[in-house]
């Protein structure tokens, strides 16, 4: 990152001496003032977004300094503007993101969740985020069929599914300096648990930046069948559980780059020849829309030509456009690297 861009987090181009003076003295129900709010993008300087939501009130009562910053990250989004949700599968315009089977590796879908009414993980209080994490392995517990599994707490976890987990990539970390700065990593790892399907294609990690991360995933690019059971156990999971949601912001979500479908539909992908010169992948894929990332997580680094890709867009898109997008973007990036010598 060059140094320029070091100290030009959204947050802080947008806290503003009206911001400033406006929201002073002002407080959430959940006690989330301004300067909690921004604690993680002023401690850490390299911070693309910097600013964190603690509750659905946040949202509403910092409208000042989340309304450009939201405005800015989600490509023009208006206050006046409004989201819709679609997780109608039918409207996928393929079953598989890769035919051949030969360039994409693994397909994952993740959403993020809070429950509505709650602190969220900058703001939760040790108590209620126990009683989140109740309410959700209720909730859990009430998935059939092949989403049907089992809830592992990370507090006492037993060493040998501990293994297992971080072995297979299931297992979330404690947040990064960017939550911890934020507060989100309080009282770790109580309140935190994976619940996994028994073939492990369908996971829900509880009490990480967000209440929820749902997520389907499997081998190969079968994007109907991943699509189409994350949507299933969305709607098991809602007929107990209600979400932080509104027409204008759509699922809430602890940081305000998630708002919207809080979706991330990703492919591992084979592109080892476009690979070699990074930033010229980099710039296709801005231009489809796409974002790119190593294999490991937010942040690392690319491993044998293996790229992750997923939807940048979240907020003001739906979740069936989302993925659509994906599929044709990642079909042309495959196009590419064909061609590519
Ligand atoms: N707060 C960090 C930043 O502003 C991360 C933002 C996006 N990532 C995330 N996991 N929410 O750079």
């Amino acid at each position: 990152m060059n140094t320029e861009k070091k100290h030009q987090s959204l947050m802080k181009k947008h806290h503003t001496e009206s911001v400033k003076k406006n929201l002073a003295g002002v407080s959430t129900p959940h006690g989330f003032t301004l300067d909690d709010a921004i604690r993680s993008g002023v401690e850490n300087e390299d911070s693309g977004v910097g600013i964190y939501a603690g509750d659905e009130e946040s949202y509403v009562l910092f409208s000042e300094i989340f309304d450009p910053v939201i405005e800015e990250y989600h490509g023009g989004y208006k206050p006046t503007d409004m989201h819709t949700a679609d997780l109608d599968s039918e409207k996928l315009i393929a079953d598989s993101i890769d035919p051949d089977g030969t360039f994409v590796v693994s397909t994952r879908i993740r959403v993020g969740r809070n429950l509505k009414g709650t602190g969220f993980s900058p703001a939760i209080k040790q108590d209620e985020r126990r009683e989140v994490e109740q309410n959700v392995v209720n909730a859990l517990s009430t998935l059939s069929g092949e989403l049907s599994g089992e809830y592992y707490p990370i507090l006492g976890m037993n060493e040998e599914i501990r293994e297992r987990l971080v072995t297979d990539h299931f297992l979330f970390k404690q947040g990064d300096r960017f939550l911890a700065s934020a507060g989100a990593n309080r009282d770790w790892p109580e309140g935190r648990g994976i619940f996994h399907s028994g073939d492990k294609r369908f996971l829900v990690w509880v009490n990480e930046e967000d209440q929820l991360r749902i997520i389907s995933m499997q081998e190969g690019g079968g994007i109907r069948e991943v699509f189409e059971r994350l949507s299933g156990g969305i709607r098991t999971l809602q007929e107990k559980l209600a979400f932080a949601y509104t027409d204008h912001l759509g699922y809430l979500s602890s940081c305000p780059t998630n708002l919207g479908t809080a979706m991330r539909a990703s492919v591992h992908v084979k592109l080892p020849k476009l690979g070699k010169n990074e930033e010229h992948l980099k710039r296709i894929c801005k231009e489809l829309k796409l974002s790119v990332r190593g294999i490991n997580g937010e942040h690392s680094d690319s491993e044998g030509g293996v790229y992750d890709i997923s939807n940048k867009q979240r907020l003001g898109i739906s979740e069936v456009n989302a993925v659509n997008l994906l599929i044709r973007g990642v079909g042309t990036l495959i196009m590419l690297e064909k061609c590519a010598d």
